[in-house]
């Protein structure tokens, strides 16, 4: 029989952060609520120990950056060596011309680079760019690009209306990007797309849009600081074989290390000294050492292939529990690509605070496999066979208690409104 975790050091952590840290954490995403581990202390390849000493196999991977494995020994021993030497000062490091002459090597449309820290500094350097280059202001978008206020959609506390009501919304489709120019009869200045978010996910789909943007003199910006490096070493744009004029990327880019970038055409990227994206932080070779390790390393390795395979697996596994316990509604995916798969219901495929999904995930936690219903599952490359099987029994226990917690609560009006965690969650704790 399994032994569910407990999580008394990380609560009472949780709880006293709350008088220092607002909200208690600061980490902005979910799960966040005192009955989950809100404190890690150690990781390796593809798991994580927590403050209570629980060991978990993690499918999350710090929401996408882990893409070789936590302490990963190629990565980290080149940060060890550059911190002997110099990793920050008010001018360049040499390393930098290695970093980017690998990144225009694999990534399509890449010929110039700038290193930021941040996918949402990457997106609004690539956006101020599109504006100047085009002197016009509106952005067409699609997907999440980060929480600068351009990015913010709708009334939010402290953004200003300004900020984003030139940027609307298209859902993927090129028919309705097309719509939305006609429709907004503005001039843009670009498209931005998150190609996890853009579907249909077709080389088709995504030219159309490409030149749709273009016959309307806006440039195209890939925002690939989630698919880039997983979907493929090129990124999503080498998959599909379609080529934007700009595009951001981070997370798997230094396998954890804070670093991001705006790359892209010559003619677009020469522009930029002509507009501020002046960081301090900019020139830290840390994260440049620990890029070019992991690109390295991605390149040699066929990590890519391990990724998909590894996320296959998963996916497989997943559908095979549900199937074994005739659940038929839920379901797991590529989306848009194996290495990120996601495990969903669709009664509640658009609502994560479904009950049965939060108790699913939820439980999965408790057991020990790191898994969210906010997200897309991440797989990194030290996930080896016998850790996806593994997580798989995990999946497979949870899912037999699942089934009995659905069938309790079927009749129960709150089934399809669903929500089990109310804003509040000191409360809960206490
Ligand atoms: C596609 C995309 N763009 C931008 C961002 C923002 O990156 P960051 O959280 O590093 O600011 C994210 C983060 O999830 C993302 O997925």
């Amino acid at each position: 029989m399994r032994k569910q975790y407990s999580f008394e050091n990380s609560k009472k952590l949780w709880l006293e952060a709350q008088d220092i840290i607002p909200g208690g954490s600061q980490a902005t995403r979910a799960p966040l609520y005192p009955e989950f581990p809100t404190y890690f202390k150690k990781a390796k390849g593809c798991r994580m120990w927590d403050v209570d000493g629980n060991e978990f196999i993690d499918l999350l991977c710090s929401i996408g950056p882990i893409i070789l494995g936590y302490a990963y020994d190629r990565v980290d021993n080149a940060v060890r060596e550059i911190m002997k030497d110099s990793f920050q000062s008010s001018m360049n490091h040499p390393i930098q011309l290695e970093l980017a002459r690998l990144l225009i090597e694999v990534i399509p449309c890449a010929e110039q680079v700038r290193f930021l820290k941040t996918g949402t500094e990457a997106t609004q350097a690539a956006a101020r760019l599109a504006r100047h280059i085009t002197k016009r202001t509106y952005i067409a978008r699609c997907g999440y690009h980060g929480w600068a206020d351009m990015w913010w959609y709708g009334k939010t506390e402290g953004i200003p209306k300004a900020a984003w009501e030139t940027i609307p919304r298209f859902n993927g489709a090129a028919e309705d990007l097309e719509n939305l120019f006609k429709k907004t009869n503005e001039p843009f200045a670009a498209v931005i797309l998150c190609p996890a978010d853009t579907r249909p996910f077709t080389k088709e789909n995504y030219q159309a849009i490409v030149d749709i943007a273009h016959r309307h003199g806006a440039l195209v910006i890939f925002d690939e600081v989630k698919t880039g490096f997983r979907t493929s070493l090129g990124g999503a744009q080498e998959l599909l074989g379609v080529t934007p004029d700009i595009t951001t990327v981070s997370k798997g880019m230094g396998n954890g290390y804070p670093i991001s970038a705006v790359v892209g055409k010559e003619e677009y990227m020469r522009r930029m000294p002509e507009t501020p994206t002046a960081g301090t932080f900019s020139v830290e070779a840390i994260s440049i050492a620990a890029a070019i390790e992991t690109i390295r390393e991605i390149k040699e390795k066929n990590v890519v292939g391990h990724l998909w395979n590894s996320g296959q697996r998963l996916i497989d596994g997943l559908n095979k529990i549900c199937r074994d316990y005739n659940m038929d509604e839920p379901r797991a995916y590529a989306d848009p690509v194996p290495s990120m798969p996601r495990f969903t219901w669709k009664s509640g495929e658009d609502n994560p605070q479904h009950p049965v999904h939060q108790y699913f995930f939820g439980e999965c936690v408790k057991y020990g496999l790191f898994f969210s219903q906010w997200h897309v599952a991440f797989v990194n490359y030290s996930h080896k066979n016998e850790d996806i099987d593994e997580a798989l029994d995990i999946c497979d226990f949870v899912m037999a208690k699942t089934k009995k917690y659905a069938a309790n609560i079927s009749g129960n009006a709150n089934y399809k409104k669903a929500v089990v965690h109310k804003s509040n969650p000191v409360k809960a704790a206490t």
